[in-house]
């Protein structure tokens, strides 16, 4: 047997002493300070050693000559035309963007066109930035572009991005309920899950509550953060909810600063609404974004126009307030008596909504706001001053969340899915009449899906898909987070 050489005693006694001598130095060194972070960080072998330090939000989201939270929205027709917004600082007075038809070498860059932006100074709680936008026209549809902003100096690396076809060719886009919270660390696994489940889709929609705190630059810093380069690839189709609303000293709210320099959206909702009430077309559908915080009549008359001249087969609204809650404190009747029966009359294929931090979704018949309808014996737990049943009008209603904010859910009839404490996001692909649905769990399975088939002038047909994981709901013991009352949740009230 082999045993290992034995060590002389005197050994054993140096090695002894070398060890305390090591470690009088390493307090000497960390009661010297000669490197706060080295020294401590060896002394204390904790997780979260004390002293040090925790970056400052201004740290980390200062705007430098460098442009950042970049991003691609529409403010006009997405054929010929692509919007982009930029950060920089305010060193940086006038922006400029690049723009050439991509090509399968660099000699794109070659025949690069340039544009001037617009750009307007943001005063936020941490910083003043500059934000430049510019709108490329003129643009061939079904057309990839490569782009770059910057200032003639510092330039973005080149983006691409590909403009909306005139065919009617099959085309993806996702929607994400509330963001809001823990966006770096706990958003941010949801949006990337999402785009590597659908890279190629054609824009993302955001139903609202992209933030919690309204004018927190720190909060868009980590928004814009978490989608990182996906923005400047593909566009962005934000909608403005409650946790957009600013409370100003007088207790009237009005949208977050932040909202119109960082984005370029269209100006042709009703006045004041600019930018936040807005339609676009993309291929065969036509989608409208609602701002549900406030004018509510206004829009009412608004959506009402818009419908009655489209002529596109299928029509997508987007508001953050539900029109069905999936709790019964957070009804929303004032918003679902304006908007549901111009919704029915034009019959809206799909709404896609937040507002609730939970899972819920309609089949087609759902509760009627007509008070001529017909008694609606079968549905029961229906939301306050709803009494009868819908005549089949076939609109999808959805609430859904991609942030970690969780609420609890009341069951309800007409629901076919609801959930709990599950972040989602959803792939909604149009292919001619035919529409997929399919909402996934930030860990990518399928949590609800179905497929609609159109027939013009008809209610749409829905065909049930069967999800990959089983309901989820929180044992009602161990509930952490009841639902608040709609009102309760904002800084700013929700409907009026
Ligand atoms: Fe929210």
């Amino acid at each position: 047997m082999l045993h290992a050489p034995s060590v002389p005693q005197c050994s054993n006694i140096l090695y002894s002493s070398r060890r305390v001598v090591a470690r009088i130095l390493l307090a000497v060194a960390s009661l010297l300070a000669i490197n706060d972070r080295l020294a401590i960080a060896v002394v204390h072998d904790g997780d979260h050693p004390p002293g040090v330090r925790a970056l400052k939000p201004a740290e980390v989201y200062a705007p430098s000559l460098l442009p950042d939270r970049i991003i691609l929205t529409w403010a006009g027709d997405p054929t010929t035309t692509q919007s982009v917004t930029w950060r920089t600082s305010t060193e940086v007075a006038t922006g400029k963007a690049q723009i050439a038809e991509a090509t399968p070498g660099p000699e794109f860059a070659k025949k690069a066109k340039e544009q001037i932006a617009e750009s307007v100074a943001l005063k936020s709680d941490l910083n003043t930035a500059h934000f430049h936008s510019v709108t490329f026209k003129e643009l061939t549809p079904g057309t990839k572009y490569a782009y770059r902003v910057g200032d003639g100096t510092n330039w973005s690396e080149w983006f691409q991005f590909t403009t909306a076809d005139v065919l009617e060719k099959p085309f993806s886009f996702i929607y994400f309920g509330d963001a809001q919270n823990d966006l770096r660390s706990m958003w941010s696994r949801v949006i990337r899950e999402a785009y590597s489940d659908a890279p190629k889709a054609k824009f993302l929609l955001h139903a609202g509550d992209l933030i919690n705190t309204a004018q927190s630059d720190g909060e868009w810093g980590e928004w814009f953060g978490a989608g990182g380069w996906l923005n400047a690839m593909i566009p962005n189709v934000p909608v403005a909810g409650n946790h957009e609303q600013h409370k100003l000293p007088e207790g009237k709210t009005q949208l977050t600063h932040h909202w119109r320099p960082q984005f370029t959206l269209p100006e042709h909702g009703p006045e004041g609404l600019e930018e936040s009430c807005y339609t676009f077309e993309y291929q065969n559908a036509r989608f409208i974004i609602l701002n549900s915080n406030t004018k509510i009549p206004e829009q009412t008359k608004w959506l009402d126009a818009i419908l009655s001249k489209n002529t596109k087969p299928w029509v997508i609204c987007s508001f953050h307030h539900p029109v069905f809650s999936t709790a019964k404190s957070r009804d929303n009747a004032a918003l679902r008596e304006a908007w549901k029966p111009v919704l029915d009359k034009y019959r809206v294929d799909l709404v896609l909504q937040g507002h609730d931090h939970s899972y819920g979704r309609t089949g087609l018949d759902t509760p009627s706001t007509d008070p001529d309808a017909k008694p609606a014996s079968a549905v029961e737990n229906v939301p306050t001053g709803v009494t009868h049943r819908d005549d089949h009008h076939g609109t999808v209603y959805v609430v859904s969340v991609s942030g970690p904010k969780m609420y609890n859910i009341t069951q309800k009839p007409f629901m076919v899915r609801m959930g709990e404490d599950t972040q989602l996001y959803q792939i909604i692909t149009i292919d001619g009449l035919k529409l997929r649905y399919e909402a996934r769990t930030a860990n990518g399975q399928i949590y609800d899906a179905f497929q609609l088939d159109k027939a013009i002038g008809e209610p749409n047909r829905l065909i049930e898909i069967q999800p990959e994981i089983e309901e989820r709901r929180r044992p009602p013991a161990t509930a952490p987070t009841p639902a608040p009352s709609s009102n309760a949740e904002a800084a700013a009230s929700p409907v009026k």
